[in-house]
């Protein structure tokens, strides 16, 4: 690998900001109470936490109250359907999602369905996302909730949740919103969406891994999927994570203040990498249309080549495929399968997903080093 890689990957993870890293350090130092102390150092955990609280709300127009910690994306998503459906009534054992989920809603879904819940899966279109007339046909009053992902993590297709969010509400379900990949990279408001949860991971906007957050609006009722103390209401007990917490209360406030400017630079280079490459490879295929997708993302299929084989070769270029190689067979993304895409072109697939960090210069090498890799495997 060369001596600096250049990582597009942002949607797997981001490294933490250095001013989430500084804020963190006194309370993984000597400001190390625990919050539920009733001294000077477990007030200042408490303090800190709060603010945290508040930062993290005030990303996503909720109020410090309806933001519950957790340990990030997965568990976040198990508390809202888990935690939502455990209080539904038996006329109302009804889940609709996407059939495009995050595997920790494809779980919690499933974990309710083997408990008799009936779980309807929405289709998405070739954009990879879910059509509001199937959402709207398929929501009635025997739903009891609905849950549909605001950006997908592998496509980058964003969905129509307000729309749905909408349709639920008018058939007294619960909405929830994975919006793991969303915060950070496009404008989250949860009253503008309309959504009653929604999920925050925090390592993909700059905190560290292990903490995300779920934003419950008032009058909605959850059970906690663990019982134990009162923290975070009784919801998430368990003594809090301070220093993750702080973190990503400030790479919250980050996020705010520099979502503009991130989304127009991020975008450009986005939309310079896809210009470079398609411009060098005739038949590349990219997936989800722009005006659609995550600024940051580029999903796209080489054609006649394993996208995996194209990235083994693109040596210091970090970026994933969304298909799995088991025992020397590989198969394609189940995303781009259900969005139609033909088996062997979703083969071909990579996902390229840029961050701040990311410059044109890198761009301009990336592009470089995929062609070089797609012409040296088409020359085999
Ligand atoms: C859309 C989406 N939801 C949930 C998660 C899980 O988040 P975490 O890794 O914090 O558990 C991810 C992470 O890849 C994601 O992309």
């Amino acid at each position: 690998m060369t001596a600096s890689p250049i990582y597009l990957d942002f949607n797997a993870t981001t490294p933490v900001a250095p001013e989430v890293l500084e804020a963190m350090l006194p309370y993984l130092t000597w400001s190390f109470g625990n919050p539920s102390s009733d001294h000077a150092l477990g007030r200042e955990a408490r303090r800190a936490v709060d603010e945290a609280r508040e930062q993290v709300a005030a990303l996503i127009g909720a109020s410090r109250d309806e933001i519950i910690f957790t340990s990030g994306g997965t568990e976040s998503n198990h508390l809202a359907i888990r935690g939502a459906g455990a209080l539904m009534t038996t006329g109302r054992r009804h889940i609709v999602t996407s059939n495009v989920e995050h595997p920790a809603t494809v779980g919690a879904c499933a974990f309710l369905e083997a408990q008799g819940w009936k779980v309807t899966r929405l289709p998405v279109n070739r954009d990879g996302a879910i059509d509001v007339r199937g959402a709207d046909e398929a929501i009635g009053d025997d739903v009891g909730l609905v849950t549909v992902m605001l950006a997908q993590n592998e496509t980058g297709a964003v969905m129509p949740v307000s729309d749905v969010a909408h349709v639920a509400r008018a058939h007294g379900a619960v909405s929830h919103t994975d919006a793991a990949q969303a915060v950070g990279k496009i404008d989250v408001n949860v009253d503008r969406l309309g959504v009653d949860l929604l999920s925050i991971a925090g390592h993909k906007l700059y905190a560290p891994k292990g903490v995300g957050a779920l934003y419950v609006r008032s009058q909605t009722a959850i059970e906690p999927l663990v019982l134990g103390g009162g923290q975070e209401r009784g919801l998430r007990p368990g003594t809090e994570n301070v220093a993750s917490i702080v973190g990503l209360g400030v790479a919250a406030t980050l996020a705010q203040s520099r979502l503009a400017n991130d989304v127009e630079f991020i975008g450009n280079l986005r939309d310079h990498l896809w210009a470079e490459v398609s411009a060098r490879i005739p038949g590349l295929v990219r997936h989800t249309p722009i005006e659609r997708c995550l600024p940051n993302t580029l999903s796209l299929s080489f054609p006649g080549v394993l996208g995996r084989e194209v990235l083994q070769r693109a040596d210091g270029v970090l970026a994933s495929t969304g298909s799995a190689c088991h025992s020397g067979v590989d198969t394609p993304a189940e995303t781009l399968l259900a969005m139609g895409v033909a088996p062997d072109v979703a083969l071909g697939a990579v996902r390229l997903s840029l961050g701040r960090s990311t410059s044109l210069d890198q761009v301009r090498a990336a592009a470089e080093i995929l062609t070089t890799a797609f012409v040296s495997l088409r020359e085999i």
